[in-house]
């Protein structure tokens, strides 16, 4: 079999790669080791796929080469993107600022893809292995469990590690190594982090609570919820704060953000000198967190009025609230990572077409690259964009 255009992962680029190149007139085959196309893009954003953000710009991205992303996401924009999904008459809302849902299922976005790749009569091919792959001459040859098959131009949309259970392997990064490419550490992304025992038994009483939180690693901060779990912290501002943390580090989390507590709690001292520390808790923070802070910090005083307090008292409580420092056991790792840092090195690569330098019949497109964006949609619009781009130069 011999096609223009082959793509490895049906998947959020792959088919969005797929679509275009059809249209452009190419003989296009998509294959994927799963049994279902678009196995991410189903379970993500809780079944309803934060599919953009408004807002997307390349600030929202990691990768140790920033400038990578720019020309990709400058072409294809989030309302290019919106405008393909009111075409195929799919509703969706603005859950938060710029990040838009599907009103009903994710499983609406998947079957527009496909549609768009039917009506670009590309071939998608599930259930299929690659067992090797080969330049041959100016093509690219792949062995796969469906038999030989000639590629023009093979490109990479294989995605990252995380979660192994729904088909993601490291294929691309082992590719990319075979044929020359540097490929950067890869850790988990936008994941829970897990606490040690002492701090994973408070959290744990807590588990379903959440609460606004400014949370701090050593390079960026971050203002949105905290949820605490069976396990640990999640909520987006960890999940945010996790790809910029660093094992053996602590976060620092502001429980009363854009709030100065020290003042606060002066004023308070002050204007309501019999007021008990624990009720004024409770009128700050969400009751159970006020009692376990208590129970945390019993200081012998959680219950004698506020009057009673000295400026050195009420800094300590301050600190714990503006500054509460707490050290992370880890990561949950790649079982719940939304993404994967690092990946295939984007040196080597073209920013306009995505083709290896000096070798244009392999590309590598999506998460398998060192491109990664923050938590809102900001992931899914680099697929779409590195997809698109790809698509149109194939
Ligand atoms: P993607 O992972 O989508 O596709 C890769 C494809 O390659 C898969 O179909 C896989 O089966 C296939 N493949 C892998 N190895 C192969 C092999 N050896 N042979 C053949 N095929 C192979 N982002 C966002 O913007 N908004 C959101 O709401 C969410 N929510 C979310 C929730 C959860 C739980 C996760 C895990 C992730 C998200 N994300 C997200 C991230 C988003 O899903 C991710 O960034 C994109 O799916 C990446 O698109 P790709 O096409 O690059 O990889």
């Amino acid at each position: 079999m011999t096609y223009d255009v082959v793509i490895i992962g049906a998947g959020a680029a792959g088919l969005m790669c797929a679509a275009q190149a059809g249209y452009a007139g190419k003989r296009v085959l998509v294959i994927d080791h799963a049994k279902k196309a678009g196995k991410k893009i189903l379970m993500s954003g809780g079944g309803r796929c934060n599919f953009t953000n408004l807002a997307t710009t390349p600030q929202h991205f990691y990768s140790a080469n920033p400038a990578f992303c720019i020309s990709a996401l400058k072409r294809y924009r989030p309302e290019h993107f919106v405008e393909l999904v009111e075409r195929h008459g799919i509703d969706y809302v603005e859950k938060a600022p710029g990040q838009l849902f599907c009103a009903d299922s994710a499983r609406e976005i998947v079957s527009m893809l496909l549609t768009e790749c039917a009506w670009a009569g590309v071939d998608v091919r599930l259930a299929t292995r690659i067992e090797a792959v080969e330049r041959c001459g100016e093509a690219m040859r792949l062995t796969t469990s469906m038999g030989r098959i000639e590629a023009g131009v093979l490109v990479v949309a294989s995605g990252g590690l995380s979660i192994p259970t729904m088909g993601a392997s490291s294929f691309g990064y082992d590719l990319a190594r075979q044929f020359g490419l540097e490929v950067r550490p890869t850790t988990p992304g936008l994941v829970p982090f897990t606490l040690s025992d002492q701090w994973k038994a408070r959290a744990s009483e807590l588990s379903g609570v959440s609460l606004p939180v400014t949370v701090s690693t050593r390079l960026k901060a971050f203002s949105e919820p905290m949820l605490f779990t069976h396990r640990g912290l999640s909520g987006p501002g960890m999940l945010q704060a996790s790809s910029v943390w660093f094992p053996g580090e602590s976060i620092e989390i502001d429980l009363l953000p854009h709030q100065d507590a020290q003042a606060l709690l002066r004023h308070a001292r002050e204007q309501t000198p019999k007021r008990q520390l624990a009720t004024w808790l409770m009128d700050h923070l969400p009751r159970r967190v006020a009692q376990s802070l208590c129970e945390w910090y019993p200081d012998g005083q959680n219950t004698q009025p506020l009057a009673q307090y000295s400026n050195a008292q009420l800094e300590v409580w301050a600190d714990r609230l503006n500054r509460w420092q707490l050290k992370p056991a880890g990561t949950e790792g790649w079982r719940t990572a939304e993404v994967t840092m690092g990946g295939v090195d984007t040196q080597a690569i073209s920013s306009k077409t995505f083709e290896v330098n000096g070798l244009p019949q392999l590309r590598f497109i999506g998460e398998v690259l060192d491109v990664t964006g923050e938590l809102g949609g900001h992931n899914f619009q680099w697929a779409w964009a590195s997809g698109v781009a790809c698509g149109q130069a194939c």
